[in-house]
């Protein structure tokens, strides 16, 4: 498949594939760059992730352009559900369809393992995430409070 960067008109091939450890960092810088809350010292550190993708539960995509990663989605399956997590796109390469792209390949590897509620958290101040979300057929519940317990504050 190809995208266009709406910026400079170019349109290039994006492959999606499966996250490869040799991706991290570019990924981490990826998330930087788009401002997206991560946890490089907890659950987002190169151990855990490399311990992450290794179990049953985690499909973690990129997209890559010409060799640079511009898009991730770490789909995580509890059992019942098929959670969104880190969905991510280069800001250059926003609003060209690519995180659509991204989450309907997920939702397609969730259904393939028999999967029919898919969800994601989205945080109180991302707007423009939760129009995509709302845009691409996600429903807001609002009745829901997120609460969570931690080990500690970085994880
Ligand atoms: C949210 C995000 C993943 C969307 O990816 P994307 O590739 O830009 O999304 P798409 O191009 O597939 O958007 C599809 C539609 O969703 C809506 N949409 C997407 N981003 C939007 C925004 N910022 N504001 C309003 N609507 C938006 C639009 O209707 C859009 O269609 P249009 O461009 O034809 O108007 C991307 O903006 C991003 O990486 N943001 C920073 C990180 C982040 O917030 N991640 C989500 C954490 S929960």
């Amino acid at each position: 498949m190809t995208q266009a960067n709406k910026k400079d008109g170019t349109e290039h091939e994006v492959l999606m594939r499966d996250f490869r450890m040799a991706d991290y960092d570019q990924v981490i810088s990826l998330w930087s760059r788009c401002l997206l809350p991560f946890r490089p010292n907890g659950r987002d550190s190169r151990e855990r992730i490399a311990a992450e993708i290794e179990g049953p539960s985690a499909i973690f995509l990129v997209a890559e352009e010409r060799g640079r990663v511009v898009g991730t989605i770490l789909g995580t399956i509890d059992g019942r559900k098929g959670w969104i997590n880190r969905l991510a796109i280069e800001p250059d390469r926003q609003r060209g369809g690519l995180g659509s792209r991204m989450v309907l390949e997920i939702e397609a590897r969730f259904k393939r393992k028999g999967l029919e509620v898919f969800a994601c958290l989205i945080e109180d101040h991302n707007p423009g995430s939760m129009r995509f979300f709302e845009e691409i057929g996600y429903k807001d519940d609002r009745t829901v409070h997120y609460y969570s317990k931690r080990r500690n504050e970085g994880s």
